[in-house]
C-alpha cells in the first residue's frame, strides 16, 4: 500500500513542478506577443496552473500526510523527512492559496476598449511571477530534502 501512496506522491510533485516550468516558459515567451495573443496564452496557463499545479500540490499533501502516519507513532522522524514536510507544506499553501486563484483571475481578463492589456494585468502578472517562484523553490527544496539529503 505504501508503494501506491508513494506513486501518487511522485505523480503529484511531477505535475506540480512540470506544470510550473511549463507556465514559466509560456509566460516568458508570451511577453513578446501582441496583447490579444498574450491574454490567450494566459488563458491556457490558467488551465495548466489549476489542473497541474493546484491538483498536483493537493495530491502531494494528501499522499504525504498518509505516508507520514507511521511516523506519528514514533517519537522522532529523520530530519530530511521533517524538512520535506515543512517545505512541501509551505509551498503547497502558496500554490493552492495564491498561485491557483491568481492564475484563474489572469485567465478571465479581456482586452480593454482600446484593444490593449487591461489595467489589472500588470499587477496580477507580477504577483504571479513572485508567488509561483516562491512555491516552486519550496517544492524544489522539498525534493532536494527527499533525495540528495536523505
Ligand atoms: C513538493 C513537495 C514534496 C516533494 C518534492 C517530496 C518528495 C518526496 C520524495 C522524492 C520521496 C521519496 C523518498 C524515499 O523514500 O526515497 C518522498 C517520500 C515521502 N514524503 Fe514527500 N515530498 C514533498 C512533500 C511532502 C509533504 C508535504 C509531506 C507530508 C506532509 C511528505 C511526506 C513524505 C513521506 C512520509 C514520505 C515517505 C518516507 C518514507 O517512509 O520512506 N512529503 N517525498
Amino acid at each position: 500500500m505504501k508503494g501506491l501512496w508513494l506513486f501518487l506522491h511522485v505523480i503529484g510533485f511531477s505535475a506540480w513542478l512540470g506544470g510550473g516550468l511549463a507556465v514559466m516558459l509560456s509566460g516568458i515567451t508570451a511577453k513578446y506577443f501582441p496583447a490579444e495573443q498574450r491574454l490567450a496564452v494566459y488563458r491556457v496557463m490558467s488551465v495548466v496552473t489549476r489542473n497541474l499545479i493546484g491538483t498536483g500540490a493537493v495530491l502531494v499533501v494528501v499522499s504525504g500526510f498518509v505516508l507520514s502516519v507511521p511516523y506519528f507513532k514514533s517519537a522522532t522522524a529523520p530530519s530530511w523527512l521533517m524538512a520535506m514536510q515543512g517545505l512541501g507544506l509551505l509551498g503547497a499553501i502558496v500554490a493552492i492559496g495564491i498561485v491557483t486563484p491568481t492564475a484563474a483571475r489572469l485567465g478571465r481578463l479581456e482586452l480593454d476598449p482600446r484593444g490593449e492589456l487591461p489595467e489589472g494585468f500588470g499587477g496580477l502578472r507580477k504577483r504571479q511571477a513572485i508567488f509561483a517562484t516562491v512555491a516552486g523553490v519550496f517544492a524544489l527544496l522539498a525534493l532536494l530534502s527527499g533525495t540528495v539529503f536523505r
